[in-house]
């Protein structure tokens, strides 16, 4: 079964799919993404993913190409031809293609779309989550606005490389101030000794994870307290549990930080309720 990629109006074979070498995405990282997970052939959280698309777009001053309508007839066509139940969308967007020049091109230049999807093996992942992941810590050498999904990510690779030599699922990353962000490509949370969830609060530090607000909304509807702050590594690890949250993880407990356990070392209660109550409605 040929598997097929979108590329600006056009499905072509994936092996085959391509851009100019002078797109200003692979030049410059001046481009968007976002990602959604596809369960049971439905997109989740939909309209949160594209409402971040759209802030994304409008922050970096790149004229959105395409209508929400527009994008979910090649996201369905897409998922239709590379029969896609279970996986996840990516979509990214760049500024285009132009001579390479730092400033923005002074004529019109057409937005580059890239789409394809992916199957992911969500009951691999519900094996994860219910054996809990160990994550690290590690300073964040992030740029200074990473509530902007820019596929500027060679910290976050770099961070997710070192998580992953050291057996770990994740890394978080640990601002000057010694208190946690997010993880490399998820939100963070600790629920206190007195049963609080606490994930630090959305600005300029941190990406606005749909998952995170779709979880503040299911654990207040559930009767949890959210308070929106930062916390220390030293905090995560005393606290009764730890977890993290994105489109493609859910919720996923953790249970060991820097080699420390978290609680008892188990996935914790309140993780785990809330990865039920975020995969219920489907
Ligand atoms: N990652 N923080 C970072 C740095 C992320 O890259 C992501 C998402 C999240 C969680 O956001 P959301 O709940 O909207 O997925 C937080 C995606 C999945 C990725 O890069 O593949």
């Amino acid at each position: 079964m040929t598997r097929f990629a979108y590329v600006n109006g056009r499905y072509q074979p994936h092996a085959d799919a391509m851009i100019h070498i002078e797109d200003r995405g692979f030049q410059f990282a001046d481009a968007i993404y976002e990602v959604w997970s596809v369960r049971a052939g439905e997109l989740m959280d939909a309209d949160g993913h594209f409402a971040r698309l759209d802030r994304s777009l409008r922050e970096l001053r790149i004229t959105n190409p395409k209508t929400e309508a527009g994008y979910r007839l090649v996201i369905a066509e897409l998922l239709r031809r590379n029969r896609v139940r279970d996986g996840l969308v990516y979509l990214q967007i760049s500024r285009g293609r132009a001579r390479r020049d730092h400033a923005f091109p002074s004529g019109p230049v057409r937005p580059t779309v890239v789409m394809t999807t992916k199957r992911l093996d969500h009951a691999a992942a519900q094996r994860r989550a219910d054996a809990g992941v160990a994550v690290i810590s590690l300073p964040d050498q992030r740029w200074a606005r990473r509530d902007i999904k820019t596929v500027n990510l060679l910290p976050n690779v770099l961070a997710k490389q070192a998580a992953h030599e050291a057996g770990a699922a994740e890394a978080w990353l640990v601002d000057a101030g010694g208190q946690v962000t997010e993880g490399a490509s998820t939100n963070a949370w600790i629920v206190t000794a007195d049963g609080v969830l606490v994930t630090r609060q959305t600005d300029h530090d941190i990406l606005h994870g749909i998952t995170r607000a779709r979880i503040i909304q299911r654990a207040q509807a559930l009767g949890y307290t959210i308070e929106e702050r930062a916390f220390t590594v030293a905090e995560a690890q005393s606290a009764r549990e730890a977890f993290m949250t994105s489109a493609t993880s859910f919720v996923t407990p953790i249970i060991r930080i820097d080699n420390r356990p978290v609680g008892n070392g188990a996935p914790g209660s309140v993780a785990t309720a809330l990865r039920s109550a975020y995969l219920e409605p489907i």
